[in-house]
């Protein structure tokens, strides 16, 4: 039998392989991590100096408004953080945003 003989009778059958396709798809990509490379190479190294390098976030001081902690902070390939979880625990007891300056310099705030 033919695949398109396989459809007469069952209009609905190319939307349900499509769907189950674009679901199969999208479970089997991984979570989005953030990653811009090593930045301890850019001039400033880890402490953001350059409104360049830090599209959109320069000069803002409520970091978490758009970085992740629970989601990708801190997690991506080659980062030199071996246990992600602890910083972040350490950034959350330690007022959150704040504590990011620490390392990541005043970002255009001083
Ligand atoms: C309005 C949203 C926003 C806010 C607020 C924000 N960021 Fe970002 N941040 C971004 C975006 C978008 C990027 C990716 C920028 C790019 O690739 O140009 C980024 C990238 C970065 C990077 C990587 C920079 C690099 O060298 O490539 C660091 C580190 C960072 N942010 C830290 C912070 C810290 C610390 C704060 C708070 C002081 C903060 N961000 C606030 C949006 C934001
Ligand atoms: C103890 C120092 C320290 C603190 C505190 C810290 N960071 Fe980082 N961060 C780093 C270092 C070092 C890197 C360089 C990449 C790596 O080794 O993971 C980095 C990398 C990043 C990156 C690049 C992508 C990534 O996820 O690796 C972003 C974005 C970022 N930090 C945002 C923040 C924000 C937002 C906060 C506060 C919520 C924060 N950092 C607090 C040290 C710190």
């Amino acid at each position: 039998m033919s695949l398109v003989s396989n459809w007469v009778g069952r209009p609905w059958l190319p939307y349900f392989l499509m769907v189950t396709t674009l679901a199969v798809l999208s479970c089997s990509q991984d979570r989005q991590y953030e990653n811009y490379g090593d930045i301890r190479t850019s001039p400033g190294g880890i402490s953001l100096i350059d409104p360049e390098e830090h599209g959109g976030g320069y000069g803002r001081t409520s970091c978490l408004v758009c970085h992740n902690l629970e989601l990708n902070l801190h997690r991506s390939e080659g980062s030199s953080f071996s246990n992600a979880e602890q910083l972040n625990d350490t950034i959350r007891e330690n007022g959150g945003s704040t504590f990011c300056l620490k390392c990541h310099g005043a970002n255009g705030t001083d």
